[in-house]
Protein backbone atom coordinates (compact mmCIF):
# COMPACT_ATOMS: atom_id res chain seq x y z
CA UNK A 1 0.00 0.00 0.00
CA UNK A 2 3.26 2.11 0.09
CA UNK A 3 2.34 5.40 1.84
CA UNK A 4 -0.52 6.25 0.18
CA UNK A 5 -3.75 6.44 3.01
CA UNK A 6 -6.12 3.80 2.00
CA UNK A 7 -9.67 4.15 0.60
CA UNK A 8 -12.44 2.26 1.27
CA UNK A 9 -15.53 2.55 -0.83
CA UNK A 10 -18.95 0.96 0.17
CA UNK A 11 -21.07 1.05 -2.80
CA UNK A 12 -24.70 0.36 -1.98
CA UNK A 13 -26.21 0.05 -5.37
CA UNK A 14 -29.96 -0.37 -5.51
CA UNK A 15 -30.35 -1.64 -1.99
CA UNK A 16 -31.68 -0.53 1.47
CA UNK A 17 -34.60 1.01 2.07
CA UNK A 18 -34.83 3.94 4.32
CA UNK A 19 -34.72 2.07 7.74
CA UNK A 20 -31.99 -0.31 6.65
CA UNK A 21 -29.66 2.27 5.47
CA UNK A 22 -30.16 4.38 8.55
CA UNK A 23 -29.69 1.59 10.27
CA UNK A 24 -26.18 0.92 8.59
CA UNK A 25 -24.83 4.53 8.57
CA UNK A 26 -25.40 4.20 12.48
CA UNK A 27 -23.78 0.94 12.56
CA UNK A 28 -20.63 2.27 10.58
CA UNK A 29 -21.02 5.32 13.27
CA UNK A 30 -19.85 3.27 16.04
CA UNK A 31 -17.64 1.03 14.21
CA UNK A 32 -15.57 3.21 12.30
CA UNK A 33 -13.84 5.93 14.62
CA UNK A 34 -10.38 6.56 13.20
CA UNK A 35 -8.78 8.00 10.62
CA UNK A 36 -5.92 5.86 9.41
CA UNK A 37 -8.08 4.94 6.61
CA UNK A 38 -10.61 7.25 4.40
CA UNK A 39 -14.48 5.75 4.12
CA UNK A 40 -16.99 6.54 1.90
CA UNK A 41 -20.17 5.25 1.32
CA UNK A 42 -22.78 5.68 -1.93
CA UNK A 43 -26.17 5.39 -0.84
CA UNK A 44 -28.92 5.07 -3.23
CA UNK A 45 -30.32 8.87 -4.16
CA UNK A 46 -33.47 9.22 -1.98
CA UNK A 47 -31.22 8.02 1.37
CA UNK A 48 -28.15 10.42 0.65
CA UNK A 49 -29.50 13.59 2.44
CA UNK A 50 -30.69 11.38 5.67
CA UNK A 51 -27.63 9.09 5.84
CA UNK A 52 -25.14 11.77 5.50
CA UNK A 53 -27.50 13.83 8.18
CA UNK A 54 -26.71 10.79 10.54
CA UNK A 55 -23.16 10.17 9.47
CA UNK A 56 -22.81 14.07 10.59
CA UNK A 57 -24.91 13.92 13.73
CA UNK A 58 -22.45 11.67 14.70
CA UNK A 59 -19.76 13.04 13.44
CA UNK A 60 -18.28 9.74 12.16
CA UNK A 61 -15.26 9.93 9.60
CA UNK A 62 -17.38 8.47 6.99
CA UNK A 63 -17.86 10.57 3.66
CA UNK A 64 -20.97 10.08 1.37
CA UNK A 65 -20.78 9.56 -2.10
CA UNK A 66 -23.40 9.33 -4.77
CA UNK A 67 -23.41 6.29 -7.41
CA UNK A 68 -24.10 8.84 -10.02
CA UNK A 69 -25.16 12.07 -11.40
CA UNK A 70 -26.18 14.24 -14.33
CA UNK A 71 -23.22 16.73 -16.29
CA UNK A 72 -25.40 19.64 -16.51
CA UNK A 73 -25.91 21.91 -13.70
CA UNK A 74 -29.43 22.48 -13.92
CA UNK A 75 -32.63 22.89 -16.65
CA UNK A 76 -34.58 20.62 -18.41
CA UNK A 77 -33.08 17.01 -17.77
CA UNK A 78 -36.05 14.74 -16.50
CA UNK A 79 -34.78 12.32 -14.19
CA UNK A 80 -31.78 13.68 -13.24
CA UNK A 81 -29.47 14.65 -10.48
CA UNK A 82 -26.66 17.21 -10.70
CA UNK A 83 -23.37 17.79 -9.08
CA UNK A 84 -24.36 20.90 -6.77
CA UNK A 85 -27.80 18.90 -6.08
CA UNK A 86 -25.89 16.38 -4.37
CA UNK A 87 -23.48 18.76 -2.29
CA UNK A 88 -26.43 20.55 -1.01
CA UNK A 89 -27.16 17.08 -0.17
CA UNK A 90 -23.87 16.12 1.55
CA UNK A 91 -21.85 14.41 -1.10
CA UNK A 92 -18.22 15.18 -1.25
CA UNK A 93 -17.60 12.11 -4.02
CA UNK A 94 -19.33 10.53 -7.06
CA UNK A 95 -18.46 7.00 -8.59
CA UNK A 96 -17.71 7.26 -12.43
CA UNK A 97 -17.60 4.34 -14.94
CA UNK A 98 -18.51 1.64 -12.60
CA UNK A 99 -19.42 -1.76 -14.75
CA UNK A 100 -22.74 -1.58 -14.20
CA UNK A 101 -23.45 1.66 -15.19
CA UNK A 102 -21.00 0.81 -18.40
CA UNK A 103 -22.42 -2.64 -19.64
CA UNK A 104 -25.85 -2.58 -17.93
CA UNK A 105 -27.19 1.16 -18.23
CA UNK A 106 -24.92 1.79 -21.40
CA UNK A 107 -22.80 4.53 -20.45
CA UNK A 108 -19.57 5.19 -22.56
CA UNK A 109 -16.32 6.00 -22.42
CA UNK A 110 -16.99 10.03 -24.25
CA UNK A 111 -19.80 9.92 -21.40
CA UNK A 112 -17.84 8.84 -18.44
CA UNK A 113 -15.03 11.67 -19.47
CA UNK A 114 -17.19 14.19 -19.47
CA UNK A 115 -18.84 12.75 -16.06
CA UNK A 116 -15.49 12.69 -14.69
CA UNK A 117 -14.47 16.25 -16.01
CA UNK A 118 -17.51 17.57 -14.81
CA UNK A 119 -17.65 16.03 -11.12
CA UNK A 120 -13.89 17.77 -10.95
CA UNK A 121 -14.78 20.98 -12.09
CA UNK A 122 -17.54 20.83 -9.52
CA UNK A 123 -14.94 20.23 -6.58
CA UNK A 124 -15.84 16.43 -6.22
CA UNK A 125 -13.65 13.57 -5.17
CA UNK A 126 -14.46 11.08 -8.28
CA UNK A 127 -13.97 6.79 -8.01
CA UNK A 128 -12.96 6.22 -12.27
CA UNK A 129 -14.07 2.86 -12.08
CA UNK A 130 -12.43 0.74 -15.16
CA UNK A 131 -12.66 -2.81 -15.70
CA UNK A 132 -12.28 -5.95 -18.16
CA UNK A 133 -15.23 -8.43 -18.78
CA UNK A 134 -14.28 -12.24 -18.89
CA UNK A 135 -14.38 -12.81 -22.56
CA UNK A 136 -11.38 -9.93 -22.25
CA UNK A 137 -9.35 -11.27 -19.96
CA UNK A 138 -10.00 -14.95 -21.55
CA UNK A 139 -8.44 -13.18 -24.72
CA UNK A 140 -5.63 -11.46 -23.19
CA UNK A 141 -6.72 -7.93 -23.54
CA UNK A 142 -7.09 -7.47 -19.74
CA UNK A 143 -4.07 -4.42 -19.99
CA UNK A 144 -5.78 -2.87 -22.94
CA UNK A 145 -9.26 -2.31 -21.42
CA UNK A 146 -7.91 -1.06 -18.52
CA UNK A 147 -5.26 1.39 -20.03
CA UNK A 148 -8.27 2.58 -22.42
CA UNK A 149 -10.74 3.16 -20.28
CA UNK A 150 -8.51 4.96 -17.74
CA UNK A 151 -7.32 7.06 -21.15
CA UNK A 152 -11.19 7.87 -21.98
CA UNK A 153 -11.81 8.52 -18.66
CA UNK A 154 -8.87 10.87 -17.39
CA UNK A 155 -8.50 12.60 -20.76
CA UNK A 156 -8.28 16.70 -20.09
CA UNK A 157 -7.96 16.38 -16.17
CA UNK A 158 -4.94 18.73 -14.87
CA UNK A 159 -2.58 17.16 -13.00
CA UNK A 160 -3.64 19.33 -10.06
CA UNK A 161 -7.04 17.46 -10.61
CA UNK A 162 -5.54 14.18 -10.16
CA UNK A 163 -5.43 14.54 -6.55
CA UNK A 164 -9.24 14.22 -6.12
CA UNK A 165 -8.91 11.54 -8.50
CA UNK A 166 -9.65 7.19 -6.82
CA UNK A 167 -9.35 4.65 -9.81
CA UNK A 168 -11.08 1.56 -9.12
CA UNK A 169 -10.18 -1.94 -10.93
CA UNK A 170 -12.71 -4.01 -10.96
CA UNK A 171 -12.85 -6.89 -13.18
CA UNK A 172 -16.33 -7.50 -14.13
CA UNK A 173 -16.32 -11.03 -13.90
CA UNK A 174 -15.45 -10.88 -10.21
CA UNK A 175 -18.03 -8.22 -9.72
CA UNK A 176 -21.11 -9.99 -7.30
CA UNK A 177 -19.95 -13.24 -8.25
CA UNK A 178 -17.97 -14.52 -5.01
CA UNK A 179 -15.10 -14.91 -7.75
CA UNK A 180 -12.10 -12.78 -6.61
CA UNK A 181 -8.91 -12.20 -8.61
CA UNK A 182 -6.36 -13.33 -6.79
CA UNK A 183 -3.53 -10.79 -4.94
CA UNK A 184 -0.94 -11.69 -8.02
CA UNK A 185 -3.72 -11.07 -10.57
CA UNK A 186 -5.01 -7.81 -9.03
CA UNK A 187 -1.53 -6.52 -7.96
CA UNK A 188 -0.70 -7.54 -11.67
CA UNK A 189 -3.38 -5.02 -13.14
CA UNK A 190 -3.13 -2.22 -10.54
CA UNK A 191 0.84 -1.86 -11.45
CA UNK A 192 -0.10 -1.37 -15.07
CA UNK A 193 -2.86 1.10 -14.41
CA UNK A 194 -0.09 2.86 -12.25
CA UNK A 195 2.22 2.88 -14.76
CA UNK A 196 -0.48 4.50 -17.48
CA UNK A 197 -1.12 6.37 -14.88
CA UNK A 198 2.64 7.92 -15.05
CA UNK A 199 3.33 7.69 -18.52
CA UNK A 200 -0.12 9.97 -18.59
CA UNK A 201 0.67 12.05 -15.83
CA UNK A 202 4.46 12.07 -14.47
CA UNK A 203 5.70 9.35 -11.72
CA UNK A 204 4.73 11.37 -8.85
CA UNK A 205 1.21 11.83 -9.50
CA UNK A 206 1.02 8.05 -10.50
CA UNK A 207 3.02 7.30 -6.76
CA UNK A 208 0.07 9.36 -5.09
CA UNK A 209 -2.94 7.81 -6.97
CA UNK A 210 -4.97 5.50 -4.69
CA UNK A 211 -5.90 2.63 -6.41
CA UNK A 212 -9.06 0.20 -4.93
CA UNK A 213 -9.31 -3.46 -5.95
CA UNK A 214 -13.43 -4.06 -6.71
CA UNK A 215 -15.02 -7.67 -6.65
CA UNK A 216 -15.84 -9.55 -4.32
CA UNK A 217 -13.90 -8.34 -1.77
CA UNK A 218 -14.85 -9.34 2.02
CA UNK A 219 -13.40 -9.64 5.42
CA UNK A 220 -11.85 -12.88 4.75
CA UNK A 221 -9.73 -12.34 1.67
CA UNK A 222 -9.51 -8.47 2.28
CA UNK A 223 -5.85 -8.69 3.96
CA UNK A 224 -4.46 -10.32 1.13
CA UNK A 225 -5.15 -8.05 -1.27
CA UNK A 226 -4.41 -5.36 0.86
CA UNK A 227 -1.05 -6.08 0.93
CA UNK A 228 -0.35 -6.39 -2.26
CA UNK A 229 1.43 -3.30 -3.45
CA UNK A 230 -0.12 -1.15 -5.06
CA UNK A 231 -3.61 -1.91 -3.99
CA UNK A 232 -4.72 0.62 -2.08
CA UNK A 233 -8.36 0.08 -1.13
CA UNK A 234 -11.72 -1.42 -2.16
CA UNK A 235 -14.52 -0.63 -3.41
CA UNK A 236 -17.64 -2.86 -1.79
CA UNK A 237 -20.75 -3.83 -3.19
CA UNK A 238 -22.28 -7.04 -1.01
CA UNK A 239 -19.62 -6.88 1.56
CA UNK A 240 -20.82 -3.20 2.46
CA UNK A 241 -24.44 -3.98 2.95
CA UNK A 242 -23.49 -5.34 6.89
CA UNK A 243 -21.30 -3.31 9.12
CA UNK A 244 -19.31 -6.33 10.77
CA UNK A 245 -18.17 -7.11 7.94
CA UNK A 246 -18.11 -3.81 5.88
CA UNK A 247 -15.76 -2.93 9.15
CA UNK A 248 -13.59 -5.91 9.10
CA UNK A 249 -12.51 -4.56 5.84
CA UNK A 250 -11.86 -1.27 7.10
CA UNK A 251 -9.94 -3.05 9.58
CA UNK A 252 -7.57 -4.55 7.42
CA UNK A 253 -7.11 -1.45 5.67
CA UNK A 254 -5.62 -0.05 8.42
CA UNK A 255 -2.79 -2.41 9.36
CA UNK A 256 -0.10 -1.47 7.37
CA UNK A 257 1.05 -3.34 4.70
P1 LIG B 1 -19.02 -6.63 -5.06
O1 LIG B 1 -19.22 -5.26 -5.88
O2 LIG B 1 -18.15 -6.32 -3.88
O3 LIG B 1 -20.43 -7.04 -4.67
O4 LIG B 1 -18.39 -7.60 -5.99
C1 LIG B 1 -18.14 -4.39 -6.09
C2 LIG B 1 -18.61 -3.17 -6.84
O5 LIG B 1 -19.50 -3.28 -7.68
O6 LIG B 1 -18.10 -2.05 -6.61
Amino acid sequence: MANRRPFIGGNWKMNLHKQDALALASALADRVTGDAVQVAVFPAFPYLLPVATVLHERSAPIAVGAQDFYIKPNGAYTGEVSLSMLQDCGVTTVLVGHSERRHVLGETDPLINDKVLAALEAGMDVILAIGEKIEQREAGKTDAINIGQLGYGLAGVSSEQMKRVTVAYEPVWAIGTGKTATPEDAQKAHAVIRQAIAFMFDQTIADGVRIQYGGSMKGSNAAELLAQPDIDGGLIGGAALKAEEFAAIIDAAAVPA
